[in-house]
């Protein structure tokens, strides 16, 4: 039997369009998947939308349309871009799906039987954006939300809380004592100062708006978003069946920095409180800014990822976001930089090294690929070594770096075609030596093909067609280049 790999991305809130954030760590889940499938891993990647809670609400209200057709319609665009971004999740969960919210009544209902849930009074601060609670501390002058910089609103309503601070040190001790739990090391660090300064109970109902899971208590109530947002992680599964038995726990819960508190405490709290086990790791992707400046739609700082995948394709999209940032840092996305990786790494690096391979296998051995063993020592090592480089890269989640030593190769085998000048060798009639040369060219291209199909499936699949087992199949160039004048 292989070993299950169970990798899940944030749920996104389709209060809006998925910008390149989103699509950040959706391409960043996707090819930590494939590359798990490539290994003959049995994988299961969800992803999905987060589509109640007040915040939803207030945008179906803008859009005069009622939540439930709200979500349907934008949640629609989430998975049409995944869609032609490739993304190939094995389940989209919505929160609105009747087997997610049998399944959070259900949780809920356990917590408070255990009497983990106590009626309270809440008076505080809250950032709708966010869908989080805020103490006075945690906030930019003027009130502003850390995350938003919009102003939290008072609110002050009946609710019922969790008793989350009975897991604290339990919690603390779990961070502390499994080192990959929360990675990167920076934000583990981050994570347990802040456990340290005291975990308070958390309100997980509001009262105030509708737009949420009726509590199974209390029907007056609705159960706070994120209380319902995360157990999709198990719903998904179809908790407690058969496929939450298989793949349950997360082996990565891919999320960005800015919900690493929901995910490091209150959700291994939910868990430790239903008696689940806990999930394996914590991944915190950086963020991506535009041109430096943080993502805002108030201030114009937005792009269309349908139109980049328009003008510039999925791969090279994919491609731009895994080896410009490194994984776990924040990074810059701007069109000049994108075009500069296509232009340079796709089209002239990789897309030349395809391109006059095929050329010359249709011109000097009229399309057939020549079988020879490689002899050249240099290159045999080199095509044993580098695999297992890249594959080391991806088993650390060093995706720019596995991106980083493709490439090395894919110059070294260009370098070798200058150096070689094959038409020498055909003037001069040495065709084992051209025989030999084009079946490193070929072996190189095979090598690389397999270990981009995580990053660049498109284009792999057609690397792989268009080399074929006997005879190649020339078709145009991968990436043409793209004219900046
Ligand atoms: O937080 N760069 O949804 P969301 C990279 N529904 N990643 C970014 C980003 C950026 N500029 N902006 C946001 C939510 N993200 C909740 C999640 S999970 C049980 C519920 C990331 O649509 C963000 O950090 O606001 C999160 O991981 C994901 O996009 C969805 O953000
Ligand atoms: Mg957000």
């Amino acid at each position: 039997m292989p070993d299950k790999f169970y990798i899940t991305t944030a749920i996104d809130y389709p209060s809006g369009l998925p910008h390149i954030g989103h699509v950040y760590e959706k391409v960043c889940a996707d090819v930590i998947a494939r590359w798990h499938r490539g290994i003959g891993d049995d994988v299961f990647f969800s992803t999905g939308t987060d589509e109640h809670g007040q915040k939803i609400e207030r945008y179906a209200l803008k859009a005069n349309e009622k939540p439930e057709e709200f979500v349907g319609r934008m949640s629609k665009k989430f998975i049409d871009l995944w869609k032609s971004l490739n993304i190939s999740y094995d389940s989209f969960i919505r929160t609105t799906q009747p087997q997610h919210i049998k399944i959070v009544q259900e949780i809920f209902k356990k917590i408070y039987d255990k009497g983990d849930i106590y009626k309270g009074l809440y008076e505080g601060l809250y950032c709708v954006d966010c869908e989080a609670f805020y103490t006075e501390k945690d906030l930019q002058p003027d009130d502003l939300c850390p995350v938003h910089n919009k102003k939290v609103e008072k609110i002050k309503e009946e609710s019922y809380f969790f008793r989350m601070s009975k897991y604290q040190e339990r919690i603390l001790a779990h961070i502390q004592n499994n080192n990959d739990f929360i990675q990167p090391e920076a934000r583990k660090n981050e994570i347990i100062n802040r456990i340290k300064e005291g975990v308070k109970d958390l309100c997980v109902s509001r009262s105030s708006f509708r737009w949420g899971i009726p509590l199974p208590v209390d029907e007056a109530h609705i159960i706070f978003v994120w209380f319902d947002a995360l157990l999709n992680y198990i719903s998904v599964l179809d908790y407690p069946e058969e496929k939450f038995r298989r793949y349950w726990p997360a082996d990565i819960h891919l999320i960005g920095k800015d919900i690493l508190w929901f995910h490091a405490v209150v959700w291994p709290s939910i868990l430790l409180a239903a008696d689940i086990e806990l999930p394996r790791k914590i991944f915190v992707h950086g963020f991506i800014n535009i041109k430096g400046e943080k993502i805002s739609k108030s201030k114009g700082v937005v792009i269309d990822p349908k139109d980049l995948l328009e003008r510039f394709g999925s791969d090279a999209l994919r491609y731009f976001l895994m080896r410009e940032i490194p994984f776990g840092e924040d990074g810059d996305f701007s069109e000049d930089a994108l075009i500069k990786r296509i232009n340079s790494d796709l089209a002239n690096d990789l897309g030349n090294l395809v391109y006059r391979t095929l050329a010359m296998v249709e011109k000097y051995f009229a399309g057939h690929i020549p079988v020879v063993d490689i002899l050249d020592k240099t290159w045999r090592q080199r095509l044993e070594e580098f695999p297992l480089q890249v594959n080391n890269y991806m088993a650390q989640l060093k995706f720019n770096l596995a991106l980083e030593s493709i490439w090395k190769i894919i110059n070294l085998a260009n370098k070798y075609i200058e150096d070689t000048k094959p038409w020498t060798l055909a003037k001069e009639n040495k065709a084992q030596e051209l025989k030999e040369f084009i079946a490193i060219l070929v072996k190189v291209i095979r090598t690389v093909q397999d270990l981009i199909v995580p990053f660049m499936p498109d284009t792999a699949r057609s690397i792989k067609e268009q080399f074929g087992e006997k005879k190649i199949n020339k078709q145009k160039p991968l990436f043409p280049r793209i004219n900046t004048a």
